[in-house]
């Protein structure tokens, strides 16, 4: 029986896939390197740090841990300082209302995003009430596609990995769902989420209505 969601946060709840581009992009520009939106895409779910091995092997260069460490913070500052413009207006579009209706007929929630930035993201949309637990890039050591993150929310919301359904728009994060014995519905193309068990193009046909009749042998 499904009694709890476990939410990626970049490009689920909120699309800051944008500018997350945006920032790498500036650092890619400063440093000389060929960036485009195929590659960002490739950074969905993954670690900053790991996103920096990604840009590299891209560019078929490679950096000392600290030059890479370096890149990585000037990266985040920019980052960062573009978050402050997003506001409680900034949810991709059917993320709320789900969220809210999951409230309403009271379902666990955890958030399981790998970023670091996630508590300034959640304040930003003013989003901390929809979810009992809170899992982000300090919370555990292994990145998706390793299943880590997602096993933690289950821990603290106390459920099993089969007794929650993960949302995602990363094929690492379907991966790490999958790893991790979660039920998973991917957002975004069949191309990035196909191998999720439910896949919408966006999270505005994500509605709780539509997730219960895909899954109906697992809700009471
Ligand atoms: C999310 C995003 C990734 C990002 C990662 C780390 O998973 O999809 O693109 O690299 O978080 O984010 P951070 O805010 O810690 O740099
Ligand atoms: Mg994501």
């Amino acid at each position: 029986m499904i009694k709890g969601f476990i939410f990626d946060l970049d490009g689920v709840i909120t699309d800051t896939a944008a500018s997350h581009y945006t920032a790498w992009k500036k650092m890619s520009d400063e440093m000389g390197w060929d960036f485009d939106h195929k590659v960002n895409d490739k950074l969905r779910g993954i670690s900053r740090m790991d996103s920096i091995q990604v840009i590299l092997d891209h560019n078929t260069t490679s950096l000392s841990e600290e030059a890479k460490a370096e890149l990585a913070a000037k990266k985040n500052d920019l980052y960062v300082a573009s978050l402050e413009n997003m506001t409680s207006e900034d949810y991709l579009p059917g993320a709320k209302e789900l969220l809210i209706h999951l409230r309403t007929e009271g379902f666990s929630v955890a958030l399981g995003s790998a970023s670091k930035n996630a508590i300034k993201v959640l304040k930003q949309l003013n989003a901390n009430a929809f979810f009992d637990v809170i899992g982000d890039g300090n919370s555990v050591s292994k990145s998706k596609p390793e299943p880590d993150i997602f096993l933690y929310g289950a821990e603290k919301l106390n459920l099993q990995p089969a007794e929650c359904i993960v949302f995602e728009d990363a094929e690492s994060g379907i991966d790490a769902a999958k790893a991790g014995g979660f039920y998973s519905v991917g957002i975004g193309p069949k191309e990035r989420v196909g191998h999720a068990d439910l896949r919408f193009d966006s999270m505005a046909e994500a509605t709780l209505f539509e997730v219960k009749a895909h899954f109906k042998n697992l809700f009471s």
